[in-house]
């Protein structure tokens, strides 16, 4: 059985059309063409937009000349007022500014540190856990919350403080479902900063609460009191180049999104991957072998190779960012084709993953094909879960950890069926999550 699949529109789309589908969600608002095409413009008389799947095309972009695709202002519009100048949304010289203080932070002796916390917090998702149906997205959600609760500002989700901030979240993300995929349809301006009050509301009191465990955090450094986490190392890294700080008006802005890109996009990844492995159980057997290897010491990671296969074949199929926004700042000659300033030029991960010209068996659940000559070249050339070149995800050796540990636990405790009656269905969210 192939895993579930959004369909794609059939058919031209007018832009009222375009519009009310792309609401709806993208994945099924785009043509079926996209999985084939190596370049396609989605072109309505108010924007035009590319989205590149040429392979040489999104190298360019991404890791040759990243500077000059730089994220677009219609993305940042409506992400702003709940992350600010945060590293996702800035360009040029204050985001690498930003990217030399974080990068430290997440450097794998980092890893290594952070692996015990994020063992108990998977011991917190276990106890959870009680026979009978579950709503496993949000489970998912909680303990991606709890990895970074922990690893961040030590602080669990138990908390209340953190508690606190993980519901303003989940809010928010039912408030303004949509909002970072704004700048593919090149909205206008008004409506991308449009908030809805319940959107506000949230975005005022999460800012809050982040900004009360900053000045905290702050304060037990002057102190030489606080402890040694994620927190304390980007708080206390000087920029090698200047050699100063963020200064903690900035860092709320840092912690605002390591929450948002820390929980949303794991807690995607991991309930995608339960989904698989529900409709597949053979692989729930085939862990079999290595479910009594994982351990709170970070080393028993590398024995996990099946699991690993299974959680990198979840991101191909599901990625929880399903597409990136950029824009030409100057005008540019992309597939032999002449285009302005200001174009949008969309990565997409989604169809990337799934194109039929690129792999083999592009829509099937397979993850053994990670040793086959087809599936290992993909890999190195149109893998871009975490994106690529300098833009990269900083936290992509820290969430492959917390996904791969998290699928060993569960299943080294549980089996998993799915309930009949609760098939799920992709959507395009803040990342992908399920309709239902
Ligand atoms: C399965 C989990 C994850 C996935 C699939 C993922 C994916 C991505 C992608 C695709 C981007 C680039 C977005 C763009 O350029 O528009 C990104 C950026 C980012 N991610 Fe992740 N991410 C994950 C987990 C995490 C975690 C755990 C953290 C932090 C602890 C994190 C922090 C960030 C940050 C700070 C950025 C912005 C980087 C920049 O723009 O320079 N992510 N992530």
């Amino acid at each position: 059985m192939k895993p579930v699949k959004p369909k794609s529109r059939q058919g031209r789309a007018g832009v009222i059309r375009f519009a009310r589908g792309f609401r709806s969600d993208i994945l099924s608002a785009l043509p079926e063409k996209l999985y084939r095409a190596w370049m396609a413009e989605l072109k309505t008389p108010f924007f035009k937009s590319i989205v590149a799947k040429d392979p040489a095309l999104v190298k360019l972009v991404s890791k040759q000349r990243p500077l000059d695709f730089p994220k677009s202002d219609y993305l940042g519009d409506g992400l702003r007022p709940l992350l600010g100048d945060s590293v996702f949304l800035t360009n040029g010289p204050k985001w690498q500014r930003q990217r030399r203080i974080i990068d430290p932070a997440f450097e794998g002796g980092r890893l290594r540190h952070s692996y015990p916390l994020m063992y108990d917090a998977a011991q917190g998702l276990l106890d959870r856990l009680t026979t009978g149906p579950h709503e496993f997205e949000e489970l998912a959600s909680a303990y991606a919350a709890d990895v970074i609760f922990r690893t961040l500002l030590s602080v669990p989700i138990v908390t209340e403080i953190a508690h606190d901030i993980f519901q303003e979240f989940r809010k928010h993300q039912a408030a303004q479902p949509i909002v970072n995929l704004g700048g593919i349809l090149r909205l206008p301006r008004w409506m991308t900063r449009f908030y809805r009050p319940a959107a506000r509301k949230s975005v005022r009191r999460i800012r809050a609460l982040i900004t009360e465990l900053t000045r905290n955090r702050a304060r037990a450094i002057a102190d030489g009191t606080a402890p040694q986490d994620l927190a304390t190392k980007i708080m206390t890294t000087p920029d090698p180049e200047t050699g100063k700080c963020f200064d903690w008006d900035e860092m709320v802005d840092q912690v605002a999104i390591f929450f948002l890109a820390g929980h949303e996009t794991s807690a995607s990844a991991i309930g995608w991957a339960l989904y698989l492995l529900v409709v597949h159980p053979e692989w729930q057997d085939r862990f079999c072998s290595e479910r009594q290897m994982v351990s709170d010491d970070f080393s028993s990671l590398s024995e996990l190779s099946q699991t690993r296969a299974v959680f990198r074949e979840t991101l191909r199929l599901y990625p929880p960012v399903p597409m990136m926004v950029r824009e030409t700042c100057q005008s540019e000659n992309l597939r032999n084709r002449q285009y302005d300033r200001g174009l949008q030029v969309v990565i997409s991960p989604w169809h990337l993953h799934r194109h039929q010209r690129l792999w083999d068996n592009p829509d099937g659940f397979d993850p053994d094909r990670w040793s086959t000559d087809n599936g290992r070249q993909c890999l190195r050339d149109v893998y871009i879960p975490f994106s690529a070149g300098p833009r990269v995800c900083p936290g992509a050796g820290f969430a492959m950890s917390e996904g791969v540990l998290a699928l060993a636990m569960l299943v080294r405790q549980h089996r998993f069926e799915l309930c009949p009656d609760r098939l799920p269905q992709p959507v395009a969210r803040l990342t992908v999550r399920s309709k239902n």
